[in-house]
């Protein structure tokens, strides 16, 4: 694929499933009892390892792209996989499938790829060992390969160091098998699909402040549930929108849930043209239409508070401060080194690369903007957003841009270069 500059980005688009959604959807439907449908499922690698674990474990999950039907069998009916479970690139599949795990009679293993062999998983044995699971590093390193499960779980209050919804949701999935309550609190609030979905499910489950608690040995029940789009996908959008030349674009259905929604408040804070249309609630989640239209960006900071409702858009973000005026700051946002790659040293190669005059540092990046960028090959560490959001980069720089891999994209938007194909070819 080669992006080159554009006159001007106008259309329609819709971008596919909310990746987290999808991902829980299919492992609270395979713990409840009855059927559950999703509709707008998120047909990308990350989501399908999530389907291939639980078929491994017994569950029968009938997929046609984007519809997903899951015959639960309610808390105790996964049976023991007859291999190691394959996680893939998914860092939400490997641990929030730990915390269910830890619950069951038998011993499972996972493990995933290359990437997933060096992401932290200490930060799931801890509150796992603390509930009494087994739990173990096969390597030793607190890394993937995981050994799992196997001893009955006690409930605990876990305060959590890090704002994550995976630990945070693999702590609340663990404590549906421990009697009494199980609680967490986050230093700052992350994403909250599991409690919203859970409580859907049939769960007992609260939100008080930065601690959710859930009641163990609920019944779960099959749901239906409409998956709207990632905010995560488009973001891509909303920043292409937001910097290239003539842009008028319209992005449908996308969940504009608070706790994923920083970059709405970010590009606002920019001085970008947004508007949020139609707003909506679909499934418990709030949805809406977002409009985009050219606009003069100017910097800004980033920390505190919303550092975890825009984490995964941090390098898209940085590509939109890298074609603002003046200086972005990012900062709190140290978890950015232990994502699918070292997004703090990735983003930094490639916006250097492209001639931005910025800074990392060891929590953020420090970005100058208003250079411009010109076109270079993108060294994506085989990580989707990192693809994804030069290739946004490319719309605005002098010269081609070209990608040493772009299948990356399939883990979360496999269809993004066809999407952005479209609109540049109008
Ligand atoms: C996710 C939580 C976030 C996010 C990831 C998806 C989830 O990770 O970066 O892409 O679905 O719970 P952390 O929990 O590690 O912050």
């Amino acid at each position: 694929m080669t992006i080159t500059k554009v006159k001007s980005l106008k259309g329609e688009i819709t971008v596919p499933g909310d990746k987290s959604i999808s991902h829980r959807g299919v492992m609270f439907g395979a713990i409840s009892e009855g059927i559950t449908e999703l509709t707008g499922f998120l047909d990308g690698a990350d989501c399908r390892s999530t389907i291939a674990c639980f078929r491994d474990m017994g569950i029968d999950i009938k997929q046609e792209s984007d519809h997903v039907v899951i015959h639960g069998k309610g808390l105790h009916g996964l049976t023991a996989p007859k291999q190691m479970l394959d996680v893939g690139n998914s860092g939400t599949t490997t641990r929030l499938i730990s915390g269910i795990l830890a619950g069951q009679p038998f011993v499972s293993s996972l493990n995933g790829d290359e990437s997933i062999q060096k992401r932290p998983m200490g930060r799931i044995i801890t509150p796992l060992s603390q509930m009494g699971a087994h739990i173990r590093s096969i390597k030793n390193n607190n890394c993937a390969p995981l050994e799992i499960g196997g001893s009955p779980l006690k409930a605990i209050h876990y305060d959590s160091p890090v704002a994550s919804a995976q630990v945070k949701s693999c702590v609340l999935l663990a404590g549906l098998y421990a009697d009494g309550i199980t609680s967490v609190t986050e230093p700052v609030i992350s994403r909250n699909h599991s409690e919203l979905m859970l409580s859907g499910f049939g769960a007992d489950i609260k939100s008080e402040g930065l601690t959710a608690s859930i009641v163990g040995n609920p019944k779960l029940v099959g749901q239906k549930i409409e998956v709207p789009g990632d905010i995560s996908s488009a973001a891509y959008f909303i920043v292409a929108g937001l910097i290239c030349p003539n842009a008028d674009l319209l992005i449908k259905n996308v969940n504009t849930n608070p706790t994923r929604a920083g970059i709405i408040k970010v590009a606002q804070a920019m001085g970008g043209n947004i508007e949020l249309l139609n707003e909506r609630v679909v499934s418990g989640e709030p949805v809406a239409d977002i409009h985009v239209t050219t606009s003069e960006l100017h910097g800004c900071e980033v920390s505190g508070e919303i550092i975890p409702a825009l984490i995964d858009e941090i390098p898209v973000i940085a590509v939109m401060a890298a074609c603002a005026t003046g200086t972005t700051v990012i900062k709190d946002a140290a978890e950015l080194k232990v994502k699918e790659s070292d997004r703090i040293a990735t983003v930094t190669e490639n916006l250097k690369n492209m001639g931005c005059d910025m800074t990392p540092t060891d929590d953020g990046m420090i970005i100058n903007g208003g250079k411009v960028l010109h076109g270079t090959t993108v060294n994506t560490y085989i990580d989707h957003r990192i693809a994804m959001a030069f290739a946004i980069a490319g719309l605005v720089a002098d010269g081609e841009t070209t990608f040493d891999n772009e299948d990356c994209c399939c883990i979360s938007y496999p269809d993004f270069f066809k999407t952005l194909n479209n609109l540049t070819n109008q």
